[in-house]
């Protein structure tokens, strides 16, 4: 499938790690010019890509580093916001102090929500998509993850809100299940090791955003997809 990205300028929030990072060398090889914004170093290098060191969480910083990128490539096509935080994983909704909460909601939710606000006049001008990284966790939970699942919940509701409010712009979300990068190892460690455990590659949900960023899925706008294999199908009915 010819993804018609090259030239493209994009915006990549969390790209110095994990996800946003395989997002970013994913888009390079498809020739696109790319951005990565984080509040970490960005370990890549060259003449198509602009690193631009930002908090997703701090207004002033996510408008400069946006009119950064969009300057340098002359506009924006295409926002991914990757950048996130799991929070309190394992930690009972009665132990977990309100802070924390406020925390990922800070990072998940108003994060995102600040990237796509600075960025929406460029990617109305270009007619172009966003896609941000929600999470399974949005539909399925495990106990100790009430903050990270509710900021995921409203990643889900604010792509849909998105898309209504911004008519020349597609906006998708991703929501894969357990994806083998720094903050997955960092919650889970060794569970991700286990074969009988179904673990995602960084490159898997980067085919999902470049698919949803390019022309290719122009019909699907304010949809989350869901990438579990298959997991929260399975009812509870004992056969
Ligand atoms: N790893 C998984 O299992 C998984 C599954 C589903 C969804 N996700 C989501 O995918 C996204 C990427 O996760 P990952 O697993 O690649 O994590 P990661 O920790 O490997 O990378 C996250 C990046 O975001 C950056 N970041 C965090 N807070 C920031 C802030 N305030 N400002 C700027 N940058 C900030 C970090 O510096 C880091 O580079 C997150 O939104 C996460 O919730 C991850």
């Amino acid at each position: 499938m010819r993804l018609d990205l090259a030239g493209k300028a994009v915006l990549v929030t969390g790209a110095a790690s994990g996800i946003g990072l395989a997002c970013v060398e994913a888009f390079l090889a498809e020739g696109a010019r790319v951005g990565g914004l984080d509040r970490a170093t960005i370990p890549v290098v060259g003449d198509d890509f602009l690193a631009v060191h930002a908090d997703v969480t701090d207004e002033r910083s996510v408008a400069a580093a946006v009119g950064a990128v969009a300057g340098r490539f002359g506009g924006l096509d295409v926002v991914v916001g990757c950048a996130g935080i799991s929070g309190p994983v394992g930690t009972p909704v009665a132990e977990t102090p309100a802070a924390d909460f406020a925390a990922v909601m800070t990072v998940n939710v108003t994060g995102q929500f600040l990237v796509v606000k600075h960025a929406a006049p460029w990617l109305t001008e270009a007619r172009g998509a966003v896609v941000l990284l929600a999470s399974d966790s949005a539909f399925t939970s495990a106990p100790g993850m009430v903050p990270y699942c509710a900021s995921k919940g409203a990643v889900v509701a604010m792509t849909r809100a998105l898309a209504v409010d911004l008519p020349q712009v597609r906006v998708n979300c991703v929501c894969p299940s357990v994806v083998d990068t720094p903050m997955a190892r960092d919650d889970l460690g060794a569970v991700l090791d286990d074969p009988a455990f179904p673990v995602q590659a960084t490159e898997d949900v980067a085919s999902h955003v470049l698919y949803l960023a390019s022309a290719r899925s122009r019909t699907v706008n304010g949809q989350a997809v869901l990438a579990d294999f298959g997991v929260s199908a399975r009812s509870g009915f004992p056969a």
